[in-house]
């Protein structure tokens, strides 16, 4: 295995919500950077697409294409990994939806859909890949959650509920989890141009009060976001845990 810090050759890393977006722009770098990356969403289709794109560059992907909120699909996928790999090093818990109501019209199954997936789901991917990372005395598991789990925003309650609770159980992993070398971390993205905020892109007064709001006077690019993947998955960020870093141009940090 290579000594540079950031390198994650050898490394074997899960990235759910792959197949476009935030989680392909984590994936892309963490392939860049010398890991195995399997992709995963409920699109096999599209992402065999993606992992051909790596394999054109020489880079190691496979396709796990599960639905996150099945817990058993989870576990028998993480098996399937330790099983053709010998190991699973990193967990990025990626995927999540959005539902935007407002009170008076949300109903307990939007609720659960939104929280299922969002955190339920990511717990559950964490206790099935901390099996194998228990036993190999190394793992990374980090988590993307939001700066409106940080910010009060109107009609998305289940999706605000489920970010401040994903960088709640970041924390309860980081202390379950930091005696077996396993690190817990999230990351926490402002506003990207992905398809989660179609609707909100689509608002061009929107995209501007954003804009003005945003220290960097812009949205974010997936791009931005996978540095920060890299960095928390390699042996540089060994003493990191159960931390939350915020990549949002300034937007929390500033007035
Ligand atoms: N974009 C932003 O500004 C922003 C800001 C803060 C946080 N986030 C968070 O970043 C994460 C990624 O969002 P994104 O912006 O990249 O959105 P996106 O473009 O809509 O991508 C979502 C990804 O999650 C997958 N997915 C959704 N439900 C799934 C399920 N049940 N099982 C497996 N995969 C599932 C989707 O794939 P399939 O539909 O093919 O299954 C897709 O790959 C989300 O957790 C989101 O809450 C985004």
């Amino acid at each position: 295995m290579s000594h540079h810090p950031f390198s994650l050759v050898g490394r074997v890393a899960l990235v759910t919500g792959a197949s476009r977006g935030l989680g392909w722009a984590m994936a892309e770098q963490l392939a860049a950077a010398g890991a195995h990356v399997v992709l995963n969403s409920r699109d096999a289709v599209a992402l065999t697409k993606q992992a051909k794109l790596l394999h054109d560059r020489g880079q190691k992907a496979s396709v796990e294409a599960f639905d996150v909120t099945d817990s058993h699909a989870a576990e028998l996928a993480v098996e399937r990994i330790v099983k053709a790999h010998g190991r699973l090093d990193v967990l990025v818990g990626n995927a999540g939806i959005q539902h935007r109501n407002a009170i008076e019209d949300w109903k307990g199954d939007d609720w659960d859909r939104v929280t299922d997936a969002n955190l339920k789901a990511c717990f559950f991917l964490a206790q099935a890949a901390a099996k194998p990372m228990k036993a190999q005395k190394f793992g990374r598991i980090i988590f993307t959650t939001s700066i409106t789990g940080l910010l009060g925003r109107a009609t998305i309650h289940a999706y605000v509920a489920s970010k401040a609770g994903l960088a709640a159980i970041t924390r309860s992993l980081a202390a379950e989890l930091g005696e077996s070398g396993i690190t817990s971390n999230s990351i926490c993205p402002g506003y990207f141009e992905t398809e989660i905020n179609t609707a909100l892109l689509s608002d061009e007064a929107f995209v501007t009060r954003i804009n003005n709001r945003t220290a960097l006077k812009r949205w974010g690019k997936p791009a931005e976001l996978g540095g920060a993947a890299v960095f928390l998955a390699s042996d540089a960020a060994g003493y990191i845990t159960g931390h939350q870093l915020v990549i949002d141009g300034g937007f929390t940090s500033t007035m």
